[in-house]
């Protein structure tokens, strides 16, 4: 299944450099981007799915996204927009969920829609649903297409208990089917849920660490402006 190699990945906006010689290989399975705000998380999926100018290489499967058409490259990746109201525009969910099918002319997996999206909010129009609702819109509007390749930036923000619930059984659910997943974030609690295959940490748009999810220290949490689960229990024992 698939395999992401990110060799000397650099982007720059405006002369800055937001992601510095980045290098990272991810396989089938789940794997996590930890980053402070503005460490280029966002940056390194959209450049993944072939959304943002680079230089160095991006392989999958070791073709060059590079040599991939826009279509065949969502047929393949799925990027998962940090702020779900991006992607909307159609007049209902039910339309937003089948657009997606009918572009890339793709069966689907109904399976996600079915786990993500309550039924009573298939009539709805996207725009006016909150913040959670968008979420498991969004996120099934493009995941319903069953590509190989998910990339999930921030997937957690604004979803509940129930919505968390959901989400990780969709991501195991890609899990057992083979898929490589990355999910950004910029809180490590969820990636304690998660219980991912690897981890890594940029900060100022450079890697300052990785390897398997068990390997992972508190210190480079710390020194990269990341909560540790230590902190998080310790806050809630001294209130
Ligand atoms: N199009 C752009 N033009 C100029 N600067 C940009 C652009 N896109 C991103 N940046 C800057 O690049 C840096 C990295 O942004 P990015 O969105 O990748 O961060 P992030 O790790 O996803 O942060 P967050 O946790 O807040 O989502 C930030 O300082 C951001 O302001
Ligand atoms: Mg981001």
């Amino acid at each position: 299944m698939p395999r992401i190699e990110v060799e000397n990945l650099t982007v720059k906006y405006g002369g800055r450099r937001i992601l510095d010689s980045v290098n990272a290989v991810f396989d089938s399975g789940v794997h996590v981007i930890l980053g402070r705000n503005g460490a280029g998380k966002t940056t390194l999926l959209r450049a993944m799915a072939g959304l943002v100018e680079f230089t160095g290489n991006i392989r999958i499967d070791g073709r060059s996204i590079k040599n991939l058409g826009r279509r065949e490259l969502s047929r393949i990746v799925a990027y998962c927009w940090q702020n779900p109201f991006y992607g909307f525009i159609e007049v209902s969910v039910r339309d937003e969920i089948e657009a997606i099918l009918k572009t890339l002319r793709v069966p689907g997996d109904r399976y996600i829609t079915s786990a993500l999206v309550p039924g009573h909010l298939m009539d709805r129009d996207p725009t006016t649903l909150s913040g959670g609702e968008a979420r498991r819109v969004s996120l099934a509007s493009i995941l319903v297409a069953d590509q190989p390749v998910w990339l999930l930036d921030e997937p957690f923000t604004n979803l509940d208990r129930d919505g968390i619930e959901a989400l990780l059984k969709i991501v195991e659910h890609g899990r057992r089917k083979g898929k490589t997943i990355v999910i950004s974030l910029h809180e490590v609690f969820y990636a304690h849920l998660l219980n991912p295959d690897t981890y890594t940490v940029i900060n100022g748009g450079k890697t300052v660490g990785g390897g398997s999810w068990g390997s992972i220290t508190n210190e480079v949490l710390i020194n990269s402006g990341l909560l540790t689960l230590g902190d998080v229990c310790a806050s809630l024992y001294n209130r």
